[in-house]
Parts: C-alpha cells; sequence; structure tokens
C-alpha cells in the first residue's frame, strides 16, 4: 500500500525554522522557531509526520476513493438520500441490529453531542474516567451539567470500580462515559466489571461506550464490545463507532452509534436533517465492502506499531499497553518543550493529555513513518532531551 500525506506543503510546515520569528505550520498553527541547535540535519526538507490526531496515514480504501470521485461528478448536486439509507441499512446488517437502531454522524462525535443532549434534557449528570477523550465534558458543560473526572488508575486502566462508586454516590440520571478503548491511555477496561455494573445499574443511567478504536483492539482478545448489549435490547447502552480511524475517513466526517429501538429514536432526534455528505457516505459504503482494506489497515499498524514499541523499549521509554492507532509513553521530560523541539523538526505529536508531565501520545503513521519517527526519537535521545 503507498503512503500518502497530506497536501501540506513542506515549505509550509517547515518554512522559516532558523528564523526568530513564529512561523505558522501544520494546520494553521504556529509553531515556535527554535533555534538551529534544535534542528535535526536529516529532518530539513522532509517530510512532515503528523503523528497528533490518531488518523490513519494510509489514506482511504482505493474503493472509497473512487467511490467519492464518482458521487462528485454524478450525485453531489442531489440529496444524499439514498447513499445515506444504503449506509444505514448496511451498518445494521453489518452489526446485526435493525436499521432503526443506527444513528447515523457527521463523524461519531456529532452521535456523542445528539446523546449529551438526550441525557441533559432527562437532567443528568456525567461520570467519566480522566484522562479521557474530551467530547462528552465539552458538549456537557455547554449544557451546563456537572461532571464528575475519577482518575484512573496508576497503571492509566479506567477504573470501573471506581467509577461504579461515584455513580452509586452521586445516585440520580446519569450519563456515564466510557471510552473502550481509552482515548488518550490506549487501554481497554475490564469487561466483566463494566458488564455487571452495567446489568445493575438503574434505567436512567446511560453507558456511552465509545468505540473509536474498536479494529484495532478486537486484535486483543479480551477487548469486549458493547454491541452484545444493544443487540440484546439495552435501552441504557449506546455504542459509538467511527470511520475515522481505521478507514481513514477522518476528513470525510462519518460516524455511527448502535442503541436499542426507543433510545436510537431519542438520540436521532437531536442529529441534524441531512448530516451526512453524498461522497462521504458513499466512501463509507465503499469502505464496507473493502475488507482486504480494513486488514491491511490493522496490520500496517500493527508494523508501524512493533517498530514504535522496540524503539521504545531499547531507549527505556516505558510505555501503556496500546489497543489502538496511538501509544502513551514516557518522553522525560515536559511535554511542552519535546512538543515545540518536536514540531521544529516537523514532527507533531500529541499535546499534555495526562495530569502528570513526563508523558506523550504519539500516533502511529505508516510503518515507514514509525521508522522516520523513531530515528528522530534515538536523535533526541543522543542530545539528551528524552
Ligand atoms: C475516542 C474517540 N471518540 C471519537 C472521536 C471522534 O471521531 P469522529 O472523527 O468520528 O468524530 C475520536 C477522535 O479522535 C476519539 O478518539
Amino acid at each position: 500500500m503507498t503512503q500518502r500525506f497530506s497536501n501540506l506543503s513542506r515549505r509550509q510546515f517547515l518554512g522559516g525554522l532558523a528564523s526568530s520569528a513564529l512561523v505558522v505550520g501544520a494546520g494553521g498553527l504556529f509553531m515556535p522557531a527554535l533555534g538551529q541547535d534544535n534542528l535535526l540535519d536529516f529532518r530539513l526538507g522532509a517530510d512532515p509526520l503528523l503523528l497528533h490526531f490518531n488518523e490513519n496515514s494510509l489514506g482511504m480504501s482505493p474503493m472509497a476513493i473512487k467511490a467519492v470521485q464518482d458521487v462528485a461528478v454524478n450525485a453531489a448536486n442531489r440529496y444524499p438520500d439514498n447513499f445515506v439509507a444504503d449506509l444505514r441499512e448496511t451498518l445494521g446488517k453489518r452489526h446485526g441490529v435493525p436499521t432503526e437502531q443506527v444513528i447515523l454522524g457527521n463523524g461519531s462525535t456529532e452521535v456523542i453531542q445528539a446523546i449529551v443532549t438526550v441525557a441533559a434534557r432527562m437532567g443528568a449528570k456525567v461520570i467519566e474516567p480522566d484522562p479521557t477523550f474530551g467530547d462528552v465534558r465539552r458538549y456537557a458543560k455547554a449544557e451546563g451539567m456537572q461532571v464528575i473526572a475519577v482518575p484512573v488508575g496508576g497503571d492509566f486502566v479506567t477504573d470501573i470500580a471506581a467509577l461504579r462508586a461515584a455513580a452509586e454516590a452521586t445516585g440520580g440520571p446519569l450519563l456515564i462515559n466510557i471510552c473502550n478503548p481509552n482515548n488518550p491511555t490506549g487501554t481497554i477496561v475490564d469487561s466483566t466489571a463494566l458488564f455487571n455494573w452495567i446489568d445493575a445499574a438503574p434505567d436512567d443511567h446511560i453507558f456511552l461506550l465509545d468505540e473509536a478504536y474498536v479494529d484495532y483492539a478486537e486484535q486483543n482478545p479480551a477487548f469486549k464490545s458493547g454491541l452484545a448489549l444493544v443487540q440484546a435490547g439495552r435501552e441504557n447502552v449506546v455504542v459509538t463507532r467511527t470511520f475515522s480511524k481505521v478507514y481513514g475517513m477522518a476528513g470525510m466526517r462519518i460516524g455511527y452509534g448502535l442503541a436499542a429501538p426507543k433510545t436510537a429514536k431519542s438520540v436521532r432526534r437531536f442529529s441534524a436533517n441531512f448530516n451526512l455528505s453524498a461522497t462521504g457516505s458513499a466512501a463509507a459504503l465503499a469502505s464496507l465492502k473493502d475488507e482486504a482494506y480494513r486488514e491491511a489497515s490493522v496490520a500496517s499498524n500493527a508494523r508501524g506499531r512493533a517498530t514504535l514499541l522496540e524503539t521504545l523499549d531499547g531507549l527505556g521509554l516505558m510505555h501503556i499497553e496500546s489497543n489502538t492507532n496511538f501509544v502513551l509513553h514516557r518522553i522525560n521530560s515536559d511535554v511542552k518543550p519535546y512538543q515545540d523541539r518536536m514540531m521544529a523538526n516537523g514532527v507533531r505529536v500529541g499535546r499534555r493529555m495526562t495530569a502528570d508531565e513526563g508523558w506523550n501520545r504519539i500516533s502511529i503513521g505508516t510503518p515507514d513513518e514509525m521508522v522516520e519517527f523513531t530515528r528522530v526519537l534515538r536523535a533526541f535521545r543522543e542530545r539528551g532531551w528524552v
């Protein structure tokens, strides 16, 4: 599979590195111009490494690209109803639930937003691990909801017992946000503890199980999806998934939720009408037909991760078990100077996401990108920066 890069020019990314002013970098963000002594020769003029957003550097399946091109030429002037209906039906069949139980979103973040809105109308508070993916908190704060954050354990694993205790102590309607595997830690939850809790929970405790990274997590036999609970008709569970990760479609904005009938209906009420594009829906449909691409994408991630972990181990930089397309690892320094130095060398890494300094989240790019990233990391070690 060929390696594809975003169409940011090298000049845009690395331009003016040695100057003393701030320069505009990838994504329009300002990047600090550090002195020459922070620059690695072999990175000058090199392609940027965008390893900060857990995207998929492979790009979309060739079948998805073709579908987008066809739709752009032949159907972009029409509302996308047929593509959207087809996608919902296909996803329902794929996950063993009726079409009505599929909630489509402009990215899974839109489904998450609708779930938070439903919970807000119930007068719910939010309970979630800390750290975790920030969208629920963001929307909940906008709704004026109280958010109760329960720190992950010292091993960075989501502490289901502590979350359950917090839920029981709080009582009343709750939205319980479980990102599984969790972002930014990459860890999976203890599924027995979670499922026992869901079994015992009252109906007004809604569990959002965010499975954005499910395709990677499935490689771990200990991972258990919440899909079976939806299939069993549990109205207080919503599972969300996305085409942004394994299918390399972050820019197309397609995600979905799966819920039992009544819950799916109430969440759908808060989704925008015509919220998916024809191109995005067609790309998603084509991706679902291209199982070879999905498998190659998972395998590519495993190869890139192996390269990364080998280097981290070689450098003695501890890392947390990853069930995703990113790894949380030690950097032995504060995040900001590390991030700035990486950026100055054309590498975008995660921002600070943990309570303590000294950790960074790195996305897994293509195997070639990870060879290059590990070269950078080793050069950082030679200079005493990690
Ligand atoms: C855990 C988690 N959920 C949801 C999303 C958002 O996905 P989407 O692109 O489908 O909105 C992300 C994106 O990084 C994520 O990490």
